[in-house]
């Protein structure tokens, strides 16, 4: 359904093979080693990229990656319509019926309709909307670091994920779609269940949980953009239901954009203040450095999304016959595109295993991917993570990790479920 996920359940499909390595346990931990050995089966003299038994091919190259992003012959789904997961994945049960609970939107329309409706929510993005939430994430970074600031005080520690990666996102999210603050809990409990899909439907069990999240999810959402056509704001879900009334998009166009907002921008962002609190407590002398001077709290997102990124691979389909990368690719092949092997490149990134928050960014990373799916949110993404570390920096100066991270273990995205630290 999602990009993400959909890469996921083409990553379930493809059983056995060196691809496949990605799934399990200690690589889904660790997933670098493997991305360096796909990459360089690829680039060696006479290699190729990697293919897997049942056709999926794995692109392990910044150069590659990045063309397919950008190339229009390729789709995020199938031009014939068949079957995303392939024949594999339908006879083991991983197939399309299992995923059918969400519908996300713009990951999962090619153009024209991906080229509408992206326009509708591109004004959620404008400059004066940034600085809204930039006012909103401040206030609501302080707020949260007092209360873990004082937890540590008297507890010696506090979690960073559950105190403030986390609520911190949901807190802008709620800003841009105007959700009330009585409802944020709610929010962020739906938008945590339906983010378990971005790596795929783990079973029936877990089908139904969606299925759940997202009629609630949906009905707060309808309720919401009722009102707003009653009475419109700024906000997105205003623009949605002007464009609902004018018959630029149907209700539940509108309604899958608004839970897309949530789904895309919820743990992504919790990942990367994760990932990057990690990074430069695990690098010597790096935290040291940003809490000199916080002002390098940009030039550390930025780092991270290229060391560590959140979302780690997409999938792409093609839409005819072609060549990628010296091999041929037929019409509806699927390709996995592996963003957090391409920010890894060596071609393009020097020393590209190392976390360096001065490091000149001479190539821009994928993190954010590429081409007309490029990530709508990405502006705001960098807004939450800067702030969130820079006023993370400015409170406690001295952060150490405090006791063992609890990794997610997924393929697609990436970043601690809880990061134990002591202010
Ligand atoms: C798309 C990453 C934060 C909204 C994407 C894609 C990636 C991505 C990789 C493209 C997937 C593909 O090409 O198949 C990230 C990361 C984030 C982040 C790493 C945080 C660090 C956000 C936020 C929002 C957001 C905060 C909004 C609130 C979207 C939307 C799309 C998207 C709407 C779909 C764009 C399209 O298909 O045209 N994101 N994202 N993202 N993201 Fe983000």
């Amino acid at each position: 359904r999602i990009g993400a996920m959909r890469a996921g359940g083409l990553a379930l499909a493809v059983g056995g093979d060196r691809v496949a390595r990605l799934l399990h346990r200690p690589w889904r931990r660790d997933p670098y080693p493997v991305y360096a050995e796909l990459r360089a089966a690829q680039t060696r003299p006479g290699g190729g990229p990697v293919r897997s038994r049942i056709g999926i091919t794995a692109l392990a190259t910044h150069a590659s990656c990045e063309a397919v992003l950008r190339d229009r012959r390729f789709g995020v789904q199938p031009a014939g319509g068949g079957s995303r997961l392939g024949g594999r994945a339908a006879e083991t049960g991983d197939g399309g019926s299992l995923l059918e609970p969400l519908d996300l939107s713009l990951l999962t329309l090619d153009p024209p309709d991906h080229t509408r409706l992206r326009r509708l929510a591109q004004p959620a993005f404008a400059p004066r909307r940034l600085a809204h939430y930039r006012t909103v994430a401040e206030r609501v970074t302080g707020e949260l670091l007092d209360a873990a600031v004082a937890r540590s005080r008297t507890e010696g520690r506090f979690d960073l994920v559950r105190d403030l990666a986390s609520p911190l996102p949901i807190a802008v999210i709620s800003a841009l779609l105007d959700v009330p603050e009585v409802d944020d809990e709610r929010f962020a409990r739906w938008g945590r269940a339906l983010g378990t899909a971005l790596d795929g439907v783990r079973s029936p069990t877990h089908a139904r949980e969606l299925a759940d999240a997202r009629t609630a999810l949906r009905s707060m959402l309808a309720g919401l953009l009722d009102q707003r056509r009653a009475d419109p704001g700024e906000d997105v879900l205003s623009a949605l239901a002007t464009a609902v009334d004018g018959d630029g998009a149907t209700v539940d166009e509108a309604l899958a954009l608004a839970q897309l907002l949530l789904v895309a921008g919820f743990e992504t962002t919790t990942n990367l203040i994760g990932n990057a609190v990690q990074a430069l407590q695990r690098t010597p002398g790096h935290w040291a450095a940003l809490a000199a001077d916080p002002g390098l709290a940009a030039a550390a997102v930025e780092e991270t999304l290229r060391f560590d990124p959140p979302v780690q691979l997409t999938a792409r389909f093609a839409h005819e016959d072609l060549e990628v990368d010296g091999v041929p690719l037929r019409r509806d092949s699927g390709v996995l595109v592996l963003l957090a092997a391409a920010n890894r490149d060596p071609a393009v990134h020097p020393d590209p295993d190392r976390f360096d928050l001065h490091r000149e960014q001479a190539a821009p990373h994928l993190a954010f991917s590429g081409g007309v799916h490029y990530c709508l949110g990405a502006p705001l993404a960098r807004l939450e993570g800067e702030v969130a570390l820079r006023v993370l920096a400015e409170r406690a100066p001295r952060l150490r990790l405090a006791g063992r991270a609890v990794p997610r273990v997924a393929t697609v995205l990436r970043g601690p479920l809880s990061l134990p630290v002591t202010a």
